[in-house]
């Protein structure tokens, strides 16, 4: 199993990171890929991650309020929901791909992110290139 975790530089990954200082534990499913701020979101990145074998996708950025970007992960949660309208299309489950907002010291909400999104492939089996 795949799961590509798309986080920002900030809240993003330092949950991700907070997640293992302070040992929680979640899938090895995960590879987290760092961008400056999720508002660099683009749907072709999530069509690309499945494209290239992912079964799921997650998207982690700071809560409302709190992106260095202002809108940055407002906007994400936009692509994430146009991302979903495309997989539809090509008769893939838009529950494959996920918003979280999760805070810097949210480590176990990293980790509740990702067994959610871990449970949902098990759920809806691989994804559209492994299957
Ligand atoms: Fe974290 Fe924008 S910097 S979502």
């Amino acid at each position: 199993m795949r799961i590509i975790a798309l986080v920002c530089s900030f809240c993003g990954y330092a949950s991700a990171d907070m997640a293992g200082v302070t040992g929680q534990s979640y899938p090895a499913s995960v590879v987290p890929v760092r961008m400056p701020c999720t508002g660099r979101l683009d749907v072709s990145h999530i069509l690309s991650a499945f494209r290239n074998g992912a079964d799921a996708v997650m998207v982690v950025g700071c809560l409302e309020g709190n992106c260095n970007y202002q809108y940055g992960n407002i906007e994400a949660r936009k692509r994430v929901e146009q991302a979903r309208g495309i997989l539809a299309q090509l008769g893939i489950d838009g529950e494959r791909v996920e918003m979280f907002n999760i805070a810097s010291n949210q480590g176990w909400r990293f980790a509740e992110a990702v067994k959610e999104m871990e449970g949902r492939v098990l759920r809806l089996g691989p994804g559209p290139v492994r299957r």
